[in-house]
């Protein structure tokens, strides 16, 4: 991929590309939207990754290439103003120009800018976590700046939260930053706090891509987050982390019934994801892979963020030999399943899946064996 990027870097700019960054896409392994309400999650960064070349311009005229997008979006360096449509994708890199300008960072005035993307996206994998964190490496490096990873998550996060204007929390970018090979991340949003956990051997991820995603799927997103927040007032703490399951029951009759059943699920999951460190560290996948179908069902039921797509491959995949746990993975409403296997899940497993998908739905899901991978990183550091 490097090379590739660094030949067509050279020929949309006739120029090489002085610095190179890239950043992996994640999987949400366990912790479905509890990163915001200041909870546990775990999830493991992927071998897809986003990779950004840069080359430093004399003048204020910024290039924007993206291999995914057709086109050359040609800005001033004063202009700022958020993106739409077809130019809408820069808003990742814009996001994070704004994010670096608001912390007291410099940031490059004239650039040539080029992405590229193994990470699908709208699988929920991150693709946009990814695009910002390679980004910002880049972005800093060309100011000779350079900042604590906790504050590259920050970045990436402000720049999602206040230029691209979704309330997300910080698994994506942290998951993104923190990744390594063979290894899960869990983060404590709240502190925030990340750690690397050794996987077991013999670990497998598979995404099952559905290609389907809610029309009004950042809306539903920002709903969610009101009424999880809304669920705290009620109960009487800052945020829903802070909730036990008696004090949500003594607030039932108070609460509008859609805020009740997020923080039922809110509240559980971050119990589960608990029970799910302890059975990782016990080496216990099986244990763990109970805790994933758990959370399914009560994204499912409680949080009402699934999709029949998602069950069916949920439940498909609960029958099949060597399959530990599978859940949907990421925001919900369409987008991707995951599954934790041994190796006894194949090739005919995946037909299987992919067989009744089809039959069922009238297409095939996208399938990935996915490989976990190290975190984002800066692989041409210029001079
Ligand atoms: C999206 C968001 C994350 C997180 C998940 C749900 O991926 O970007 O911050 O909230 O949804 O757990």
């Amino acid at each position: 991929m490097l090379d590739a990027l660094t030949q067509k870097f050279r020929a949309a700019y006739s120029r090489e590309p002085e610095l190179v960054a890239c950043a992996p896409g994640r999987i949400e392994v366990i912790g479905n939207h509890t990163d915001y309400n200041g909870g546990t999650v775990l999830g493991a960064a992927i071998d897809r990754r986003t990779w950004v070349a840069l080359s430093r311009r004399d003048d204020a005229n910024r290039h924007f290439l993206s291999e995914e997008r057709p086109g050359r979006v040609a800005l001033r360096a004063d202009e700022m103003e958020r993106r739409s449509g077809a130019q809408s994708w820069v808003n990742y890199p814009l996001g994070v120009l704004d994010a670096m300008g608001d912390a007291g960072i410099g940031i490059p005035a004239g650039f040539d800018y080029m992405a590229a993307s193994s990470v699908p996206a709208g699988a929920g994998l991150s693709s946009s976590a990814a695009i910002e964190l390679a980004s910002c490496l880049v972005f800093l490096r060309a100011v000779g700046a350079s900042v604590p990873r906790e504050q590259l998550v920050a970045l990436g996060q402000r720049a999602e939260n206040e230029f691209v204007g979704v309330p997300c929390g910080i698994l994506d970018q942290g998951v993104s930053c923190f990744g390594r090979r063979d290894h899960l991340v869990f983060i404590d949003c709240r502190v925030p706090r990340f750690e690397a956990m050794a996987l077991p051997p013999g670990s497998n991820f598979w995404i099952f891509n559905t290609h389907t995603k809610h029309a009004l799927i950042d809306s539903l997103y920002a709903t969610r987050h009101d009424e999880c927040m809304e669920a705290a007032r009620v109960i009487g703490v800052p945020l829903l982390v802070d909730a036990t399951p008696a004090m949500l029951a003594a607030a039932e009759t108070r609460l509008p019934r859609p805020a009740y059943k997020r923080a039922r699920h809110v509240i559980d999951e971050i119990a589960r994801v608990g029970q799910a460190v302890a059975a990782l560290r016990a080496g216990d996948l099986d244990a763990l892979g109970r805790l994933l179908f758990a959370s399914h069902r009560s994204s499912r039921t409680w949080f009402e963020n699934s999709s029949p797509e998602l069950d069916f491959l949920v439940d498909a995949l609960e029958v099949e030999q060597g399959v530990h746990g599978a859940r949907l993975t990421g925001g919900g409403f369409g987008g991707a399943a995951m599954a934790l296997t041994s190796d006894a899940f194949g090739e005919r497993g995946v037909n299987r899946i992919s067989e009744s998908y089809l039959a069922r739905f009238g297409t095939r899901p996208e399938i990935i064996h996915a490989r976990t991978g190290d975190g984002a990183t800066l692989v041409k550091p210029g001079t």
